[in-house]
């Protein structure tokens, strides 16, 4: 094996790991329940109280941040590069209906949603403030709703279209869930008739493990407080929470890392 694959092979961390991801918000952390990021109440807070998570009110303001004019959390120049990617295994699938969960600003979807006007898109988060918002802005999408990834009946997903036309895409929220959450979600979409899934996720690898042991070092010598926000898990921990269900197939370009899943029954 030439050595430049045998060092991708290592910094993968070819085991399944998961860790606890801690965060800094600065002066915003006074408001989030518990003092973490793990429910609605805190991420309304976190999105109301911090310029990088908040999602503008104003259609002009969030038109900057989903055109990539101004950066804010998950919403960068690469986004219309990885609405494309994401288009392109859409269109190959056969997908007419997309069915988004925990979209924060839904930067993202407004740039898949403008390659794919024909798209029927729905965005959901289970953060009121944010729906609230996005139902102000995101003039495009088809329907913005509440919707917890916790709940057992996924079958708002697939209102009015059939199942094999219909993806779910979970874009950067695997972090949000422990691997047992994973497990029984992954399940209930299987049972509520899910048949295809996109994850676009942070895989923890060496080298993001390294890097990020040293900036907590720094920051801890500087005094911030950190706040427990989630979970980071290496690309062997993925397929097991869908066990059976789900055929995988892996998605490694140069813009996003994840899985593609379709039903296997
Ligand atoms: C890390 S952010 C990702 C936001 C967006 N997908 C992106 O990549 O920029 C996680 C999002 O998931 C939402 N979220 C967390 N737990 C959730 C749950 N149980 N059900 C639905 N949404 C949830 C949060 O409100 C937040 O908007």
């Amino acid at each position: 094996m030439p050595a430049k694959k045998i060092l991708h092979y290592i910094n993968s961390l070819p085991f399944p790991l998961t860790i606890r991801h801690y965060s800094v918000f600065g002066a915003a952390t006074a408001f989030l329940k518990d003092g973490e990021l793990y429910s609605a109440e805190s991420w309304d807070a976190l999105r109301m109280n911090h310029p990088h998570f908040s999602i503008a009110e104003s259609r002009e303001e969030w038109l900057k941040a989903a055109e990539s004019k101004i950066k804010k959390d998950g919403q960068d120049g690469a986004m219309p590069l990885r609405a494309e990617e994401i288009s392109r295994i859409l269109n190959e699938c056969g997908i007419s209906s997309l069915f988004s969960v925990g979209v924060g600003g839904a930067g993202l979807e407004y740039q898949i949603k403008k390659a794919n006007p024909d798209l029927q898109m729905t965005c959901s988060d289970f953060s009121p403030n944010s729906v609230d918002t996005l139902k102000k802005v995101f003039t495009e999408c088809d329907s913005i709703r509440l919707f917890d990834m916790k709940n057992k009946d996924w079958s708002p997903a697939l209102q009015g279209v059939s199942a094999d036309k219909q993806l779910v895409l979970m874009n950067h929220v695997d972090i949000e869930f422990t691997n047992n959450e994973l497990r029984e979600m992954f399940q209930n979409m299987h049972d509520s008739g899910i048949r295809n899934i996109l994850i676009v996720c942070n895989r923890l690898t060496a080298r993001g493990l390294l890097s990020r042991f040293v900036d907590r070092l720094i920051r801890r010598l500087k005094g911030e407080h950190f706040v427990f926000a989630g979970y980071l898990r290496t690309k062997k921990t993925f397929p097991p929470l869908w066990g059976s269900l789900y055929q995988t197939t892996e998605v490694e370009t140069p813009l996003i890392s994840g899985f593609l899943l379709k039903s296997k029954n």
